[in-house]
Parts: structure tokens; C-alpha cells; sequence
């Protein structure tokens, strides 16, 4: 589904402030596959995204999306394959505009084949989807955005991601501005819609309880590079304890990153 073969990113290349920072990545995602991915700071999670969608352009490697190169292609050519979700709830949604507005938007970057408008059907469509997030926004289309909890405002963004019809959904720790009643809610709706919609998912987690609990294999980065890749059952039978020890075994020095520190 996703493959990228020996990425190097370096950025400010050719000036005396070159960093080097993903440093010859090797990664095969499969179809249907839900991968978390943990690390230090500044190891590289937001800018294997970006490379991902397109936001960045990689210096040297390639990457290819459903078997079609697409090392060069810019973001909005990929846009349509690929759903993200930022950490900020502000970010997914136009907050000055209605809930049905927002969803119709979305709605229409998915199916842009069809000639579709705000009429009784769709409203009846958005409004089953919204029933889906139990939230009781099925009643409150004609609010504005801006209206809403960052809970529920980021659980209609994954609803709203997931309605544009991607095949990859990216998470860059998007339940990490929620308090842990909705952050349990949001990983709830999350694991659903994958399954409902046979998403391939990465999700950046700081929770190294959610990055073993969810999905079927799990990555840690550290200063670009892939250090650890588990799967399957080894994975379920991972600690937040064991994955920490695991780092310093590998890497030699302290695991630095005070919020997955906090989630042992
Ligand atoms: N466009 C850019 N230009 C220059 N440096 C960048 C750029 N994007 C990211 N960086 C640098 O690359 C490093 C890694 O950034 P990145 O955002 O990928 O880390 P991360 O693993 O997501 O960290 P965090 O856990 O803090 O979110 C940082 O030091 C950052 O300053
Ligand atoms: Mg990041």
C-alpha cells in the first residue's frame, strides 16, 4: 500500500545549517494495516507524515502509494488517497460555518464525480453518520463549528476525514489536546471507522498505552531512523516498561520525551 525505499530528508542542504534528519528510511506498509509510531522529540513522526501526503518533498529515496510513484508528486495530488488529523481540534474544521456545511465540504472532495448539493437526502445521510458518533450532534446541524468541545470537534473531523473517502489515514497525535474521557471516546470512534472503512492508518502517539493497546504493529523513531518494528504478537505482549528499556538497550542513553514518559 505504502512503500518508501532509503529516504533521506535534509533540510537548509548545502548551507552551513544542513540537518540531516530522516536518515535512509526503509518502511513497507501493508493494506489495512494500523501502525503507531512513538518517539523522541524532534525524531522525525510529523516529518515522516509529511513526506507521506507530499508536504515535503524528500532529498534522495523513493515512495510509491498503491504501487504508483509518487516521490514527486505534490499533495494535492495525493490528497484524495490520504485523510490527516492534526493534534489541534481547530485545525480540521472552518469553525464560522455550520456542521452540515463542513460535512458537505468534506463530503464533496471524496465523490468530486458527483453532482451533489445541501438538499433533504444529504442532510438525512450526515445525520445517520452523526448518530454513528453518539454524541448528539445529529441535533445540532445548523450550529456553527465553533459551538463545539474539542472532543466533539475532533470527533466530527475524524467523521468528516473519513466521509472524504481516503484509503490512509494519518493521526499525528490527535487525541493528545483532549482530556482522557474524550481522548477514550475519539480512540474508540478511531478504531471503529478503520474497520468500518478498512483504512490503512499511522497514528503518532505520546500515549505508550494506546501506541500497544491499538493497531497491529508499532514503530519507535528516534533522530530519523527507525529503531524499533514489532508486530503481531510480540507487540501485544509489550510494557510502556519494556519498550523504554528497549531504547536504552539500543540507543545507549535515556528515553527524551516527557509526554510518553508520563503515559508508562
Ligand atoms: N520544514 C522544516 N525545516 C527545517 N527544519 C524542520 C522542518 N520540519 C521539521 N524540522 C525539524 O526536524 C526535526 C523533527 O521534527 P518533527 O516535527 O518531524 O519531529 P516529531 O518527531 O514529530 O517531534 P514531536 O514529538 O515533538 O512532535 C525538528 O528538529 C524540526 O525542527
Ligand atoms: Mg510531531
Amino acid at each position: 500500500m505504502i512503500r518508501l525505499t532509503d529516504i533521506n530528508k535534509r533540510f537548509h542542504e548545502t548551507t552551513p545549517n544542513e540537518v540531516h534528519l530522516i536518515k535512509g528510511l526503509n518502511l513497507q506498509i501493508k493494506k489495512g494495516d494500523f501502525i503507531t509510531i512513538i518517539g523522541s522529540n524532534g525524531a522525525g513522526k510529523t516529518t515522516l507524515f509529511n513526506l507521506i501526503s507530499g508536504n515535503l518533498l524528500p532529498s534522495s529515496g523513493s515512495i510509491f502509494i498503491n504501487q504508483r510513484e509518487v516521490t514527486n508528486d505534490p499533495e494535492y495530488k495525493r490528497a484524495n488517497t490520504i485523510g490527516r488529523i492534526f493534534q489541534d481540534p481547530l485545525l480540521g474544521t472552518a469553525s464560522g460555518m455550520t456542521l452540515e456545511d463542513n460535512m458537505m465540504i468534506t463530503f464533496k472532495k471524496g465523490f468530486k464525480w458527483l453532482s451533489i448539493s445541501l438538499g433533504k437526502k444529504m442532510r438525512e445521510f450526515f445525520k445517520t453518520e452523526l448518530i454513528r458518533l453518539d454524541m448528539g450532534l445529529e441535533s445540532r446541524m445548523k450550529e456553527n463549528v465553533c459551538m463545539l468541545s474539542g472532543g466533539q470537534r475532533q470527533a466530527l473531523t475524524l467523521l468528516m476525514t473519513v466521509l472524504s473517502n481516503p484509503k490512509i489515514l494519518l493521526l499525528d497525535e490527535h487525541t493528545a489536546a483532549l482530556d482522557p474521557r474524550n481522548a477514550a471516546i475519539v480512540m474508540y470512534l478511531t478504531q471503529k471507522f478503520i474497520q468500518d472503512h478498512s483504512l490503512t492508518t499511522l497514528m503518532i502517539t505520546h500515549n505508550m498505552k494506546h501506541a500497544i493497546e491499538f493497531g497491529n504493529r508499532l514503530l519507535m523513531m528516534d533522530s530519523g531512523e527507525i529503531i524499533i518494528d514489532i508486530e503481531g504478537d510480540e507487540k501485544k505482549k509489550l510494557t510502556p516498561g519494556k519498550l523504554v528499556e528497549m531504547f536504552s538497550e539500543i540507543r545507549k542513553k535515556e528515553f527524551e520525551n516527557d509526554e510518553v514518559l508520563l503515559t508508562r
